[in-house]
């Protein structure tokens, strides 16, 4: 695997790289993050991986000074997995200067959902994967759908603003015990991960009510989130949207997703399920 610290030694790597795929990181790679790079192969000629913890994305008192940096394994891994590029730049190269520029996604979308609870939060997720978008020039780029509001803001970014970049999602992989796999989970106290899967369970409960025909869904979000305060969580949302723009649904709809936020002791988890 190559590494690259500068735009310029990247862009002169894929002068000659055919179809490039991009799956763009933060590091501390999981389970996750290698099924993306493993599908990505299926996508085109060369793989590049990136590893950012992007400061614009992260709200003051957030996590991005203890956000995980674990390069040295990320390296091995992404290497086992056969990417073929990584990108792992410093805040100099990607930010030499404050960034003036920043990519604004509807109010829609930025202000719901985690925009609500984390403000700004998807100016930054979309402003520096334009950046990264500009850098690569990716044929094709994956997200995984864990994430599943930012894969909209992205694809919607995309089709916007014209950029000729296909955007696949991957699916969320889980721990034996149903966790979704996240880098945050890293966070959690023994007890706390043992308790740690209540939050699949309760939305896999919505799922399964909406399948059998139950049509309040407002009755069913307040139900999740109460049950999810009796144990000992804070939940922010439990929330279930359409599926393709994350709107309020009517009864009966169907192209549904059902996505939560809670936080348990200090680690803030989110999870989601199509319907
Ligand atoms: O999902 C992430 O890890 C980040 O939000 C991303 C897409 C790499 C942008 O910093």
């Amino acid at each position: 695997m190559h590494i690259h610290e500068t735009i310029a030694g990247l862009r002169a790597a894929l002068k000659s790289a055919g179809r490039v795929v991009l799956v763009p990181t933060m590091g501390n790679l999981h389970e996750g993050h290698i099924a993306l790079m493993t599908q990505a192969r299926d996508h085109g000629d060369s793989v590049v991986a990136t590893i950012f913890v992007n400061r614009l994305q992260f709200r003051p008192g957030e996590d991005f000074e203890k956000y995980p940096r674990t390069f040295q394994a990320d390296c091995e891994k992404l290497t086992a997995a056969g990417v073929d590029h990584l990108f792992a730049p410093d805040e100099r190269e990607m930010y030499p200067r404050p960034q003036g520029y920043h990519v604004v996604p509807p109010a829609e979308q930025d202000n719901a959902l985690e925009g609500e609870f984390r403000p700004g939060h998807f100016q930054g997720v979309a402003t520096v994967v334009m950046k990264l978008f500009q850098i690569a020039q990716p044929d094709v780029a994956l997200f995984g759908k864990k994430d599943y509001q930012q894969l909209m803001v992205i694809r919607n970014m995309v089709t916007d603003l014209n950029l000729p970049i296909e955007i696949i999602g991957g699916e969320t992989v889980r721990a034996p015990d149903g966790l979704a796999l996240s880098s945050r989970n890293g966070y959690l106290s023994a007890q706390e991960r043992m308790e740690a899967p209540r939050l699949a369970r309760t939305i896999t409960k919505v799922v399964e009510a909406i399948r059998t025909g139950n049509p309040d869904f407002i009755g069913l979000e307040r139900q999740a989130m109460a049950e999810l305060a009796a144990t000992g969580w804070v939940p922010d949302y439990v929330a279930i949207r359409k599926k393709l723009d994350l709107q309020l649904p009517s009864a009966h709809e169907s192209g549904l997703v059902v996505l939560a936020a809670a936080r348990l002791g200090s680690t803030r988890l989110i999870d989601n399920l199509e319907v």
